[in-house]
């Protein structure tokens, strides 16, 4: 059964333009859901929802007592992340998606679109749902509609961003929005009109994620899961917004962003670009160890940057909620995060215990003696799998944390002061080291690199490639992402954020953290402020500057200064090797490697030679 114009037009809100309706339409016409619903973003729209996945199976109701208006759900064993490989950048020209991006014709993949949405959505629901990416109304922010056919989708959308009529009746204003279709790919009912009941988390083997930055759409088939199906997120937020940047002259970044206000008082921003499931969310509610520091989050995930009307980087986050990373959330490493999922929060992947609460690797020290795992089955400590997914997520609304900045819904966004880039490295990578200048900080992003996690599909652990922590999500030729930034610099002069690397992941010989992390973070954070200020003097070294021993607040941890050296420690012919793996990577780019970081590799190889 589809659902004709006609139809669609008397469903639809009075404010809905027709180019809308017409579109809406056309993606009914292809994907035959058997009822077409607008969202409206209400509360009742939720529960009632909500209600409806219970009684599928999609969703368990968590204690009422213990965990209030809380749900868990369980995906399919086969859709627990984001599918790199099946994430297109569909181009008119191959070498615009770049060598790190899998590209696809534009016009082969609509037809390819157009067989699997055939269809897709016969027995369902297709649900309208209207969405602003920042503020309502604000000037950096962004407005979209995704249509899915996935309640889950709609419930955690609802989260994530601001969702509803008033973005709708903004795009009936005439509003510029990005288009976004969603399919898991599951009808209930085949072409020749046999149906299938549903199951708990319906998805396709047969995935695409799929970008056409030209024409500014998305195109999303078979994962109901994170960042494959909550396209405001890394489809729209990075991929597509990425290009919209690069056009208009700002920044779409994969960085949490904080405030951080010292014992004088003096107020800072900071972002940070760290991969996958390596530490944003952590950071960006950080509770310093150190007295006297405050930090307040603004963002967890995505930053978009504008050079404002006083020439500084101004950051907004796009976002409305967290969808973070389960495991290892506890009252040691994140209290605040831990907090904020006392009510209203979906869980999706976590293990369940036997008095309708969740639990995950790392939540307690002591192990409950009985859950059900992420996949439904019972779970013992004996048991030699996960309880949780590694990639288990919660979604919950951004001012349920206790830390949220008051400045975090400013449209205007906040002045950033400093960037920092990471990842995870074992070896190498020093605590802390400040850039000599912007340029240098491009190509210190530029070669980040990082040791894979569970946030994407692909073997943990393996050391890759991450410049700026957007890899998985750039939406264009990665080296003309770099020439972008290089250009912002010139832009921004001298007003510019100073941009610092740090790595919370190096490890001893015998494979244990040498830095305790979390909360001791604010430490080396507060060498960098101290360094902005001018306070304190650095020492050269062979990839920027770092602290003298004694201006890294050590007092009260649980460190020996042979640890604290190996933090910093320097191996130039390791060194040299980086520079060599370096040069092999940029060679991939070709003549679009802007010279500027050809120049740094040389400058970098030079002071590596002095120090040898
Ligand atoms: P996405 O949401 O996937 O983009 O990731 P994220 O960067 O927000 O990841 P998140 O903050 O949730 O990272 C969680 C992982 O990083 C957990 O395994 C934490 O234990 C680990 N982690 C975070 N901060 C630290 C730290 O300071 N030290 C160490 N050793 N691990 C950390
Ligand atoms: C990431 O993988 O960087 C995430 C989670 O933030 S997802 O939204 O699934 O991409
Ligand atoms: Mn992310």
């Amino acid at each position: 059964m589809s659902v004709d114009t006609q139809q669609l037009a008397l469903n639809a809100p009075a404010d809905a333009p027709a180019a809308l309706i017409e579109w809406v339409a056309g993606v009914a016409e292809l994907t035959q859901p058997d009822a077409v619903h607008w969202c409206d973003g209400s509360e009742a729209e939720r529960d009632r929802l909500c209600a409806e996945m219970l009684a599928a199976g999609t969703f368990i109701k968590l204690n009422e007592a213990l965990r209030p208006n809380s749900y868990l759900a369980r995906s399919s064993a086969s859709d627990v992340a984001r599918v790199e490989s099946r994430t297109y950048i569909c181009s008119e020209n191959e070498a615009d998606a770049g060598p790190t991006n899998n590209w696809a014709d534009p016009v082969e993949m609509k037809q390819t679109l157009a067989k699997v949405f055939d269809g897709s959505m016969r027995g369902r629901t297709m649900y309208v749902v209207p969405f602003s990416m920042g503020p309502l109304g604000g000037n950096i922010s962004k407005l979209g509609i995704e249509i899915t056919d996935s309640p889950y989708v709609v419930v955690n959308m609802r989260i994530m961003t601001r969702m509803g009529a008033e973005p709708l009746a903004r795009i009936g204003a005439g509003e510029y929005w990005v288009p976004a279709v969603h399919s898991v790919g599951y009808p209930l009912i085949d072409a020749e009109g046999n149906t299938r009941p549903d199951v708990a988390w319906p998805c396709s083997d047969d995935k695409y994620i799929t970008h056409f930055p030209e024409t500014r759409e998305i195109w999303s088939y078979g994962s109901g899961y994170g960042g494959n199906a909550l396209l405001g997120k890394k489809c729209y937020a990075l991929r597509i917004a990425s290009v919209l940047a690069r056009d208009e002259g700002w920044l779409a970044e994969h960085m949490l962003i904080l405030k951080i206000t010292g014992p004088d008082g003096r107020v800072y921003h900071l972002t940070a670009a760290f991969p996958s499931a390596c530490g944003k969310t952590n950071l960006a509610m950080l509770r310093p160890t150190i007295p006297g520091w405050k930090v307040e989050t603004v963002g967890d995930d995505i930053a978009w940057m504008r050079p404002g009307p006083d020439g500084r980087l101004y950051a907004i986050n796009p976002e409305a909620g967290f969808f973070g990373v389960a495991p290892f959330t506890s009252e040691k490493t994140n209290p605040t995060a831990l907090h904020s999922l006392s009510h209203d929060t979906i869980f999706t992947n976590v293990a369940l215990t036997d008095d309708g609460d969740v639990w995950w690797e790392g939540m307690t020290d002591d192990k409950p003696a009985h859950l059900i795992d992420w996949q439904g089955n019972d779970w013992t400590p004996e048991s030699s799998t996960k309880a949780a997914h590694p990639n288990s997520r919660f979604t919950v609304r951004a001012d349920q944390a206790d830390s949220i900045s008051d400045d975090w819904e400013n449209p205007d966004g906040v002045p950033i002061d400093l960037i920092l880039f990471g990842g995870r490295r074992a070896s190498n990578v020093p605590l802390i080291t400040e850039t000599f200048d912007w340029q240098q900080g491009v190509f210190v992003g530029a070669t980040v690199s990082s040791e894979q996690t569970a946030a994407a599909e692909g073997a943990v652990g393996a050391l890759r490639r991450d410049p700026f922590a957007m890899l998985p999500f750039c939406g264009y030729n990665m080296a003309d992402y770099w020439s972008h930034w290089l250009k912002m610099g010139r832009t921004l002069g001298d007003q510019a954020p100073r941009v610092f690397q740090v790595n919370w992941f190096r490890k001893d010989a015998n494979g244990t953290f040498l830095w305790p992390g979390f909360g001791e973070n604010a430490r080396a954070i507060e060498w960098a402020l101290r360094r902005i200020n001018g306070e304190v003097d650095a020492i050269d070294v062979l990839n920027g500057r770092q602290p003298k021993r004694d201006d890294l607040n050590a007092e009260g941890l649980d460190i020996t200064a042979e640890q604290l050296d190996e933090l910093f420690h320097l191996d130039p012919d390791a060194w040299a090797t980086e520079a060599d793996l370096t040069e092999e990577y940029f060679a991939q780019f070709g003549d679009r490697l802007p010279n500027e970081l050809t120049d740094e590799l040389t400058a970098l190889r030079g002071r590596i030679s002095d120090a040898r």
